[in-house]
């Protein structure tokens, strides 16, 4: 796997700054209403790059029963294991995405692509789709926009977002968002990829 300088140390800097402007403070609509559709509570799930991971007690509040929550970052972990302690359904993971080996019916998307060095994303893809059971499914929010300042977020474009994941999943929505929130409306692309 290729080193990059936004690496475990930056994001645990972040964190301990507060510097975590990506933090909207609850799960967002896209990832909302998505979730809202599943109809079996007992699939498998991964958040990755999970930060805050509000997603995850919305999935519990909806009777989801196997979620596990993973980020690089010890300050963020450490805040998720106080809030889970002693309930089984969320397993929270303080590991490097890319080292990261299980096998998961669905994989959560909620800006943890647009942070990564755009020199990973090949490895990106190519590892989620590793993480999936045949027939799994990566579904979230890609930003379907460019950023001036140097990143993160980093951002791209459907036909480049096209280009990069259907070599190894088959692309069922990639779509601009009709629900996201204001500072990000018109700039979020849906994406449900199944392996
Ligand atoms: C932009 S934040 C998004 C957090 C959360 N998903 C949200 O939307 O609020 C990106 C998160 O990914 C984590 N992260 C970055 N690289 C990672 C990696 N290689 N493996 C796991 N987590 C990583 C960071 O620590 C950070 O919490």
């Amino acid at each position: 796997m290729k080193e990059t300088s936004i690496d475990q140390a930056y994001w645990e800097q972040r964190w301990l700054n507060g510097s975590t402007g990506w933090d909207v403070g609850a799960p967002t609509p896209p990832l909302r209403e998505y979730i809202d559709q599943l109809t079996d509570k007992s699939i498998r799930m991964l958040i990755p790059g999970c930060g805050n991971a509000y997603e995850a007690d919305y999935l519990l509040s909806k009777g989801f029963s196997s979620v596990t929550l993973l980020d690089i970052a010890k300050p963020a972990v450490e805040q998720l294991r106080a809030r889970y302690a002693g309930d089984d359904r969320i397993r929270v993971l303080n590991e490097d995405f890319f080292r990261h080996q299980q096998s998961y019916d669905l994989i959560l998307e909620q800006t943890f692509f647009c942070a990564l060095d755009p020199a990973l994303r090949k490895d990106y893809v190519a590892h989620m789709h590793r993480l999936l059971h045949p027939g799994g499914t990566l579904a979230g929010v890609l930003f379907g926009r460019e950023f001036s300042d140097p990143g993160p977020p980093f951002g791209g474009n459907k036909e480049a977002y096209e280009k990069l994941f259907s070599p190894f999943f088959t692309i069922h929505t990639l779509a601009p968002c009709y629900n996201s929130i204001g500072p990000r409306e018109g700039t979020e692309i849906f994406m449900i990829a199944k392996t």
